[in-house]
């Protein structure tokens, strides 16, 4: 029996439409033919530079495009299309989104309230600790306000808040900004515990090194398309890329001497 995949996304376009002086439109494709597949249980990472439109994949497949964007192809989950009613009664229920951006937590709700999404229900109540326990926060973060909280567990209830309903899909843009070596791995364990959970989890990231510690696969994003898949295990090695790109993106790494001039393509 073939597996379904949980998200399917197919010949993906977006493109904008921009006025040049007061009559001539211009549409600008940023991007154009992108595939992405996930199935349960895994993490696949999206790894591009900044501007390459990785947060527009997450908003096209969350139908939460600006709305002068227009978009082409075809987006799936669990063998069925994603349509914009539909995607509008999974979202934040069985497809979630870890933002990029901790400016996404309500500044003037508590933690409590706002990972329950203002459910007042004891079940609600108890699932909310059991989620502040697992990711090592105390019971008083409940009754802190998003101002109290330090970057890390500002991240942590960021994750919280995604899976309070434990979603199948989890979409995390850029999940570990500003936090240390430390930090960032914890935060990427979270996502190892989420997959395991039989979700499938599509990490977005400008981290390679961070992608290969984390995902089982890696789309590597150039220009708005997908240029190579690959294993995380054959990336860590080096051996079997193709495109020159992700070579070049290989060796710009750390742990491989930093051959800068050489990721200048
Ligand atoms: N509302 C918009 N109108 C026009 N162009 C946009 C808009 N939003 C994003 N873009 C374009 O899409 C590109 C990719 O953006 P984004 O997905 O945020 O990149 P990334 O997340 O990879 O850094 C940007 O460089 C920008 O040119
Ligand atoms: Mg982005």
């Amino acid at each position: 029996m073939e597996r379904i995949p949980v998200l399917n996304v197919e010949n993906l376009s977006v493109s904008f439409s921009q006025y040049m002086g007061v009559f001539r439109k211009k549409q600008i494709q940023t991007i154009k033919d992108l595939n992405v597949r996930l199935y349960q249980g895994e993490i696949v990472a999206v790894v591009g530079a900044s501007g390459s439109g990785k947060s527009l994949l997450a908003h096209a497949i969350l139908g939460i495009l600006p709305y002068n964007a227009s978009m082409g192809g075809r987006i799936s989950y669990c063998g069925e299309l994603l349509t914009q009613e539909r995607v509008e009664k999974l979202r934040g229920k069985e497809i979630a989104l870890v933002p990029q951006n901790v400016s996404y937590l309500d500044p003037l709700m508590k933690v409590g309230p706002q990972i329950r999404k203002n459910a007042k229900d004891k079940l609600s109540k108890e699932r909310t600790l059991n989620t502040l326990k697992r990711y090592g926060l105390t019971e008083e973060t409940e009754r802190l306000y998003p101002f109290e909280l330090s970057g890390g567990m500002a991240r942590r209830v960021l994750i919280s808040t995604a899976v309070q309903e434990r979603p199948k899909l989890v979409i995390a843009d850029e999940p570990t900004p500003g936090l240390d070596a430390a930090s960032a791995k914890r935060v990427m364990g979270h996502f190892r515990e989420i997959a395991d959970d039989n979700a499938a989890v599509l990490l977005i990231t400008h981290d390679l090194e961070l992608a290969i510690e984390t995902a089982d696969r890696i789309v590597v994003f150039y220009a708005g398309t997908t240029l190579e898949e690959v294993r995380a295990s054959d990336l860590a090695e080096g051996s079997k890329l193709y495109h020159p790109y992700t070579r070049a993106l290989w060796q710009a790494m750390p742990r491989n001497g930093m051959h800068v001039e050489e990721a200048k393509l």
